[in-house]
């Protein structure tokens, strides 16, 4: 897609992620796209708060956001936003950048938005997020036999409230635990908000089954660490990412928000690199 047009984006999500996005896109890409409206369903005074700021409408629903006839519309909210919205934006002919990445790991779900993606000439797009590392998989799983182990490590209060701790508090941790080892699938599920990196490496390497992932809680970090090993017919890859939290939400690396900017800014841009 090379349209020249300014673009017309809808934000669903107007927390850490979302907020960074709006600011950016004025500040950086004004000539590139315009913000015409924003939803946030939990917490609609964070959208009216956005709105005013950025000068565009601040929508109740998902059908005020679709009256905007938005071309591309980014999720920054969750999984299961990305499930209730996901399709209707497509058939309402915008294309999609989805950063709540683990709602694609539901495989009928996944396949019935790339088919309506396809057959609506629309594109699904998974930014980078908080990891480095997704052009190593993507050109490494073209030869197959290609696979990736993943550890993420993180401050353990960061960690609290994922469904996998079952309620259990880790703010007073004093010793470094291994809280998950084993499926992408199960540990997406288990923590939804803290490893759709894992949910985005398994997209880019094809599949679930080719990417071993491991959960640790650090009292000594400050910030999210992730190490990636890759490991494939070209040979041996190490990525880590030591990355610097969003003020607003310390569960949030900073680089997922910038990862997205960095999409739009592709989207548009003649010369594609990667
Ligand atoms: N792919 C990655 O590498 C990566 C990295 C960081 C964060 N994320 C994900 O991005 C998402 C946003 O992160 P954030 O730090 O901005 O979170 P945040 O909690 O600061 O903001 C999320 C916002 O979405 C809103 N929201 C929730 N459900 C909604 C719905 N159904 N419709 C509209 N709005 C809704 C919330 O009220 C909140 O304001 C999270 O799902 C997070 O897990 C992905």
């Amino acid at each position: 897609m090379h349209e020249k047009k300014v673009m017309r984006v809808a934000l669903i999500g107007c927390g850490a992620i979302g907020t960074y996005v709006a600011k950016g896109l004025r500040a950086r890409m004004p000539d590139k796209y315009e913000l015409v409206g924003v939803l946030d369903t939990p917490k609609p005074a964070a959208a009216e708060r956005l709105a005013d700021e950025m000068g565009c409408k601040a929508c109740r629903d998902l059908q005020a956001i679709l009256r905007l006839k938005p071309d591309i519309v980014v999720e920054a909210a969750n999984r299961e936003a990305v499930w209730a919205f996901g399709e209707k934006c497509l058939k309402k002919g915008a294309n999609l950048v989805i950063l709540s990445s683990g709602a694609l790991l539901d495989n009928e779900f996944r396949k019935r938005l790339i088919d309506l993606a396809g057959k609506m000439k629309r594109k699904v797009y998974v930014p980078s997020g908080a990891l480095g590392g997704l052009d190593i998989a993507r050109a490494a799983s073209v030869a197959g036999a290609a696979h990736a182990s993943l550890v993420t490590r993180k401050p353990p209060a960061t960690l609290e409230g994922a469904p996998y701790l079952r309620g259990r508090r880790l703010r007073d941790l004093r010793e470094t635990e291994k809280l998950f080892d084993g499926s992408v699938v199960e540990g997406v599920s288990g923590f939804p908000q803290n490893v759709n990196v894992a949910a985005s490496l398994s997209l880019a390497m094809g599949s679930t089954d080719l990417v071993k992932l491991v959960i640790v809680a650090d009292p000594s970090l400050s910030s999210n660490v992730h190490r990636v090993e890759f490991t494939g017919e070209f040979g041996r890859a190490f990525v880590e990412m030591q990355g610097r939290p969003m003020p607003d939400n310390p569960k949030t690396s900073a680089l997922a928000a910038m990862s997205i900017l960095a999409l739009l800014k592709r989207i548009q841009d003649p010369l594609e690199i990667g």
